[in-house]
């Protein structure tokens, strides 16, 4: 499908070309992965998610100067190791969650080891993604390497894993804002700002709006969970597709537990405003505040 046939929807034309290319990006990537780890890493990477993450690369490509829709291959990257963390948080030593995007979890269908060894499989998956997409966009073997270091880095101890213990750690007990700030900023925010990084580092970006992407992912993806915990206090199951009301059955640290619920939505939406002022400057930064602004209106 054309951008034209989405003109009055570009969220809805960046999600139709994540979804119209994951599968073949699969088809590929697995070709020689079991059928057992194959199945259940399709079963999660397909179901349907807002993809948010690589339409932020793909919009920060085009915000630096990129033709948004070179960047999809490189964006589904992300987007396998977003979705690798949904497998592994919804396990029962985790989150214990029974329902994900509208759908039973991965271990509910297909057991606790086959979602433990799936979500394993997706992290190399994704580097092997940014290795894929790197040659068609004709990126040197340094920019790759920076890409693979980038998106390695937010998903590893330092960034999303780091951040998911810190979570675990602070369940049932009273945690200050700072801390509330160190967890969400590990295993939300990091790889949100990696994603916008990113696609300003495959578009062959400055240093100055790499740094700019990446400061304003950072804000936004804060104000993203922050936007999370107060869906799972307002929205239903139904709305959200995962079972809301679980933050408070597991007493996890959120943005309305530490700072109340008016709060919590004011601080989103100044986040998501400081993040925008990071914009300003960059040659297309037109589609990356349609995404900042659906990421503070959404309901699910
Ligand atoms: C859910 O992420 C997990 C968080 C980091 C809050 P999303 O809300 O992006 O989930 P999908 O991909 O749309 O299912
Ligand atoms: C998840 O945060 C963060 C990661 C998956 C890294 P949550 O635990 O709040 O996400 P949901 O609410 O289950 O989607
Ligand atoms: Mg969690
Ligand atoms: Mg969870
Ligand atoms: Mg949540």
């Amino acid at each position: 499908m054309t951008a034209a046939g989405f003109q009055s929807d570009p969220i809805a034309w960046y999600q139709h070309q994540v979804d119209a290319t994951l599968p073949g990006l699969l088809d590929e990537l697995l070709a020689d992965v079991p059928s057992e780890l194959a199945e259940p890493i399709r079963y999660a990477v397909l179901a349907p998610g807002k993809r948010i993450r690589p339409l932020l690369l793909m919009a920060a490509f085009k915000a630096t100067g990129g033709e948004a829709e070179n960047a999809t291959r490189m964006a589904c990257s992300v987007e396998l190791v977003h979705a690798y963390s949904l497998v592994h948080d919804d396990l029962p030593c985790m989150d214990d969650d029974v329902l994900r995007r509208g759908r039973p979890t991965l271990h509910v269908v297909y057991g606790v080891p086959a979602a433990v060894l799936a979500g394993a499989a997706m992290m190399p998956l994704a580097v092997q993604a940014v290795g894929l997409a790197s040659g068609p966009l004709g990126l040197s073997a340094e920019q790759s390497d920076h890409l693979v270091a980038r998106l390695t880095a937010a998903a590893g101890g330092q960034g999303m894993v780091g951040g998911q213990l810190l979570d675990l750690r602070a369940e049932g007990r009273a945690v200050s804002p700072d801390e509330l700030e160190q967890i969400h900023e590990g295993k939300t925010a990091r790889l949100i700002a990696a994603s916008a990084a990113m696609g300003a580092v495959a578009a062959g970006g400055s240093r100055k709006h790499v740094d700019r992407l990446e400061r304003f992912g950072m804000r936004l993806g804060l104000a993203f969970q922050a936007i999370d915990d107060i869906l799972d206090l307002r929205g239903t199951t139904d709305e959200l597709g995962k079972v809301s009301g679980r933050d408070s059955v597991l007493q996890k640290a959120t943005y309305p537990g530490v700072h109340g619920l008016p709060e919590a939505e004011r601080l989103s939406r100044e986040l998501v405003r400081a993040a925008e002022v990071e914009l300003d400057g960059l040659p297309q930064p037109h589609d990356l505040r349609l995404i900042a602004d659906w990421i503070l209106a959404r309901r699910h």
